[in-house]
């Protein structure tokens, strides 16, 4: 969704030219997040005040704006404590504008500003009280509502820190936000705070900090009433105790510190690799070069600290590098991430699988009922890839759900079941939504994500990091190949002692074992896939068709020609062929099947007939030198033979490579397709 960027230097003196370079880059990092707007607040020119600068568009528009905004201002004084916040938005509540960009601002006086990723779900109620108040607003969005309402109570309440203030307006939030503040009242601080969505605090010293801990200080009255809530009713604001503002964080001596707010990791670790994930309801206040994080009320759960995290994570690993898009890069990066993630817990010696994650409660989960494997997008694909395997591996009953429909219909949980939740990111709003459902009802929660720290991580009871190392290109790739393959593990384990399955177990770790090769001979037929999307992209329509293992590659394939090209692009269930999409099929028609040498090979030669029959002219992916299918084939691409139930890692790369050249064919923006966001924070 949107991506949240601050940054705050407390006696490390920094030019105003600096912090807004650093926010750019920031925002940059972010913008797979949501890329229709973007905006900064930095100081004005005499310190006194704000100065915003907003633009419609991609951040590289921001950075043109910015250098405009130099040439004629001061912005090469060192300022020795200074706090910039910056957003790149996706746009929910109102169009993408000037003024619907954020941040946005109290007053014409820019005396508030904030910044937000998430839904407002009660603004409208808010918006009522504040308008009967004199307050006009000049933008569509729900967070304008945020920066009045702080302005309000500070109004009211001139003695309040600007934490308390802030603390005050998300007891009056509905919804899922993470925040960032910044005051012409408070220089030099920055508040933050987050509820639902991702927001984490990144922490740079000279010295290695005294603690890895930083304590939480409580509200001392927990109780607040709910019905307090301005919902119109036309009351003031209720005021909420304050949470006890002593013993606050002191990082150094010196004190000497700077301290980075983002919505995700790869914003931070150019900079330090020192970072606190925030949790639901923490508010993270900067107050004289020191960081506390308050809460108002204690939950039973609460840690009574939030931990100094080191990433591993390596600043080449969200760069580009020599590749035209990360989502070039990502697919060629699939040889290492599949062995990232099958390293340290697939044993190829004695054929043993260990996901230290999870294993304590095998146990348990050998002894459910179902399992469900729940996701929405590309990873909710993975699951149908994984899940015939599954049900061999495991003996049981495996449902496999997209997460919105999973909550609109409101699925019996039962506590002896298991739910994996699948996400790269680890935030998305209907996955995350769901796990929270299945985890009232008593089930077993299994995250398996890419993002360490994410809310999907911390919230499940147990887990596999997918370790694919940072995916920033909106379509996901190697998360894909990855997800598979963790689950693919999952199953390894299960059946470890299933002495009839061992056979099975042995081919499928051979295919493990080869598997990285076999990716490298696959990605070889690049300039083959290219010359197919040069028969292809002036098209307005492709189907991809398969049955058995190899379906899930047509949907995901689908998916991804259709975010990346805005071509219309369907998968198609060979098997449901006569069942109406025959009817699509001419001589004009473009399609592309997938022919594997599995147990449902016959089966689909028919379908390949009945397309030819149609005058179909079939694009076919098949095992090398399958001469025999190839005779169907009006181009063949050949993919190198593993085990059947992992073919669909191989097949589903030449459908990376198609769309990708598609897009860029079309002139599409490959990294972040119009309208999409890689972290769907919302409903
Ligand atoms: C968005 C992205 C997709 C992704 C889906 C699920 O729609 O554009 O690429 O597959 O979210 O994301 P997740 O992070 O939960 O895997």
């Amino acid at each position: 969704m949107c991506g949240i960027f601050a940054y705050l230097n407390y006696l490390t003196p920094k030019t105003r030219r600096e912090v807004l370079e650093y926010l750019v880059t920031g925002l940059k990092r972010l913008e797979y997040r949501g890329y229709d707007s973007a905006g900064v607040a930095v100081d004005s020119d005499d310190g006194k005040g704000i100065t915003l600068v907003k633009q419609t568009g991609k951040v590289k528009i921001l950075e043109d704006a910015i250098k405009e905004f130099m040439t004629g201002h001061d912005i090469d004084t060192p300022i020795s404590t200074h706090c910039g916040i910056s957003h790149t938005r996706w746009a929910t509540h109102g169009v993408p504008s000037d003024l619907n960009s954020h941040p946005q601002r109290s007053d014409e006086e820019n005396s508030f500003v904030v910044v937000h990723n998430g839904i407002i779900t009660n603004y409208k109620d808010v918006k009522k009280f504040l308008e009967k108040r004199g307050y006009r607003f000049e933008s569509e969005t729900d967070t304008e509502i945020i920066a009045k309402l702080v302005h309000h109570l500070y109004l009211q309440h001139p003695n309040y820190s600007f934490r308390e203030l802030v603390e005050q307006v998300i007891q009056q939030m509905e919804g899922a936000f993470a925040l960032a503040f910044k005051s012409k009242h408070f220089p030099g601080e920055c508040v933050a705070t987050r509820r639902g969505s991702p927001l984490l605090v990144g922490i740079k010293t000279k010295t290695r900090l005294a603690t890895d801990h930083i304590p939480i200080l409580y509200g001392k009255d927990s109780a607040t009433d709910p019905e307090h809530r301005p919902h119109g009713a036309g009351r003031e604001v209720p005021m909420i105790p304050r949470t006890e503002s002593t013993s606050e964080f002191q990082p150094l001596e010196d004190k000497e510190v700077e301290y980075f707010f983002a919505s995700d990791a790869s914003a931070v670790i150019e900079h330090t690799n020192r970072v606190i994930y925030l949790e639901d309801d923490d508010v993270a206040a900067v107050k004289d070069g020191a960081l506390s994080i308050h809460r108002l009320k204690k939950s039973l759960d609460d840690k009574h600290a939030r931990e100094i995290i080191t990433l591993k994570m390596e600043i080449q690993e969200i760069m580009k590098g020599s590749y035209e898009y990360f989502m070039q890069k990502e697919i060629f990066e699939q040889p290492e991430s599949v062995i990232n993630t099958m390293r340290g817990r697939v044993n190829l010696v004695n054929n043993t699988v260990t996901l230290g994650g999870i294993k304590e409660y095998i146990p348990e989960i050998k002894r459910c009922r179902r399992l469900m494997l729940i996701g929405c997008g590309t990873s909710y694909h993975s699951a149908v890839a994984t899940r015939q395997l599954l049900e061999e591996l495991t003996e049981l009953p495996v449902m496999v759900e997209l997460a919105s429909d999973f909550l609109d219909r409101n699925t019996p949980i039962f506590r002896d079941d298991v739910c994996f939740f699948i996400s790269q990111s680890g935030e998305t709003a209907d996955t995350l939504m769901a796990l929270r459902y299945c985890k009232q009802r008593g089930a077993l929660i299994v995250g398996i994500t890419n993002t360490v720290g994410s809310s999907i991580c911390r919230e499940s009871h147990c887990g596999v990091h997918i370790n694919a190392g940072p995916e920033i290109g909106v379509a996901s790739t190697k998360a894909y190949t990855s997800q598979f393959i963790s689950l693919v593990m999952f199953g390894l384990v299960m059946s470890e002692d299933r002495i009839s399955l061992q056979t099975r177990r042995q081919e499928i770790l051979e295919g493990l074992k080869n598997l990285d090769s076999q990716i490298k001979e696959v990605l070889k037929l690049d300039l083959q896939v290219l010359e197919i999307a040069k028969d292809l992209f002036q098209q307005k329509s492709l189907l991809i068709m398969g049955r058995g293992y190899n379906f899930a590659t047509c949907m995901e394939g689908a998916l991804k020609v259709k975010e990346l090209t805005y071509m219309h692009c369907e998968g198609i269930m060979a098997g449901e062929l006569k069942h109406g999409p025959l009817a699509l099929v001419d001589d004009m028609m473009p399609i592309v099947m997938i022919v594997m040498r599995d147990c449902v090979y016959n089966k689909t030669i028919n379908a390949i007939q009945q397309v030819k029959a149609r005058g179909g002219q079939p694009i076919v992916i098949c095992e090398e030198n399958d001469k025999e299918t190839m005779q169907f084939a009006h181009k063949v691409l050949e993919v190198p033979k593993t085990v059947d139930c992992l073919q669909g890692v191989l097949t589903v790369i030449p459908m990376q490579l198609l769309s990708y050249h598609i897009a860029v064919l079309r002139g599409c923006n490959v990294d972040c397709p119009r309208n999409l966001a890689k972290s769907v924070t919302v409903e």
